[in-house]
């Protein structure tokens, strides 16, 4: 038995999917453990909702985005679990059943199932929460405008709609009385019943109650996937510029972690970045590394790799279990100069200062850098550790080095042939 958390380690997008689908070709070796973790048979996301996004090419070069069902959903004898974490935006999550099932992939029982525990999200979450992000001024978090928060908001509140109740026309209606008696809502309930039942009917088949089959992961290989990532943890994150839900919180307990972080760091919406880089070398990362969202279509912000919040993640995300990075996107800096990773921050005084725990000191803190010797050579051909320009090498090293934590995968490209383990 062996479970697998996949998590981000920075603010997201930095190649979940992608490490997912090595490990279902070519397994995984623990460096510490030296144990193998092979064959995985579900695939399970803990949190999270429509805000996440991967990009699936098929064999017939065909991109689908999907956004709420696990990334085991393209493999065959898989089953993809959407455990109670996680929220629900029921009509999209059909549109997306309806793309893969086009594409040749048939979503079915028997390959997928929702928790009845899961959060539904509904219309006015998503109006609530606005199309751009909410909140104006200083405060705006450039959300990815999905009614996430406000779908957690309700589930704390306790005024939420379960996915069983939404199925279940009667408990539907009783949950959405609720709501609107606690919260002071206004919208037509008997028009909510009618807009969501097609989606009730096509989702109804996929109903589960995980639990036993938690008890049956103690047989078979499970990952769990997390969507974002430690950064936009709500509690460990760069709070209040996260999300609402807990990437670096597996609910169950995990025998072995992979965290996975970009060789630079890249971000969407607001929030602090204290090592963004705009122009020209921004914009090269941008370019070269395709860094526009998969869920918004927003340009990411770019910038160095933060090493210092990359150490920070590795700790928050290490709770339990054995851990090892995956670096993703290193061929993307081939052709830089020099290349820079913060390695601690300081105030505007010069003072070393710690990971700000007040949004207002996360605008004052200021990256120190060290820098380092960039290659020209292109590298997305390389499948050897050994075969990196030696200045990629010693880049690689010196992060396993600052992150305190070994680097088990490098990947030098989008495709899966372009990822390769590694033991320095
Ligand atoms: P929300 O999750 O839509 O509420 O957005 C909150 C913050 O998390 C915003 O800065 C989003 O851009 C960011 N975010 C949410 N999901 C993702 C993701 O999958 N990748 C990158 N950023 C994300």
């Amino acid at each position: 038995m062996a479970v697998l958390g996949v998590c981000g380690l920075q603010w997201g997008d930095e190649g979940k999917a992608k490490v997912i689908d090595y490990i279902f070709n070519s397994g995984y070796r623990d460096p510490l453990s030296e144990t193998d973790f092979r064959n995985p048979k579900v695939v399970a996301r803990y949190q999270g909702g429509a805000n996440a996004g991967h990009t699936i090419v098929t064999p017939a070069g065909i991109k689908i985005i999907s956004h709420q069902i696990p990334s085991g959903i393209t493999r065959q004898g898989v089953y993809n679990l959407s455990l109670p974490g996680v929220v629900l935006e029921p009509k999209r999550l059909v549109d997306e059943i309806r793309d893969f099932e086009k594409n040749g992939y048939p979503v079915t029982p028997d390959n997928f199932g929702i928790d009845g525990r899961a959060s539904v999200t509904l219309l006015f979450h998503r109006t609530e929460d606005g199309w751009k992000g909410g909140r104006f001024g200083e405060n705006r978090l450039g959300t990815t405008g999905n009614g996430i928060g406000p779908t957690y908001a309700d589930r704390a509140l306790r005024t939420g709609v379960t996915f069983a109740e939404f199925l279940d026309e009667d408990a539907f209606a009783e949950a959405l009385r609720n709501n609107q008696e606690e919260t002071g809502r206004k919208f037509d309930i008997a028009a909510y019943l009618d807009d969501y039942r097609e989606a009730r009917h096509a989702l109804r088949p996929f109903l589960v109650d995980s639990c036993p089959m938690l008890i049956g992961s103690t047989s078979e290989p499970w990952i769990l996937e997390g969507a974002q990532a430690v950064m936009l943890d709500v509690e460990w994150g760069s709070y209040p510029w996260t999300t609402a839900s807990h990437p670096s919180r597996p609910p169950l307990s995990t025998d072995f972690r992979i965290g996975i972080a970009k060789a630079y760091t890249t971000r969407v919406g607001e929030g602090p970045f204290p090592t963004e880089l705009g122009g020209e070398t921004g914009d090269f990362l941008r370019e070269r590394g395709g860094e526009y969202g998969a869920t918004t279509g927003r340009p990411r912000r770019c910038g160095w790799l933060d090493a210092n919040l990359l150490n920070y993640a590795v700790r928050v995300n290490q709770a339990n279990g054995f851990s090892s990075i995956a670096l993703t996107k290193l061929d993307v800096l081939s052709g830089l100069k020099e290349i820079k990773v913060c390695v601690d921050y300081k105030d505007p005084t010069g003072n070393l200062v710690s990971i700000p725990m007040k949004r207002g000191d996360w605008k004052r803190v200021v990256p120190i850098y060290e820098t380092f010797e960039g290659w020209s050579q292109d590298i997305s051909g390389v499948r050897r550790f050994e075969d990196l320009p030696i200045q990629a090498q010693h880049y690689v090293r010196q992060i396993q080095f600052r992150a305190d934590e070994p680097i088990s995968l490098i990947s030098v490209g989008p495709k899966a042939e372009q990822t390769f383990a590694i033991q320095i």
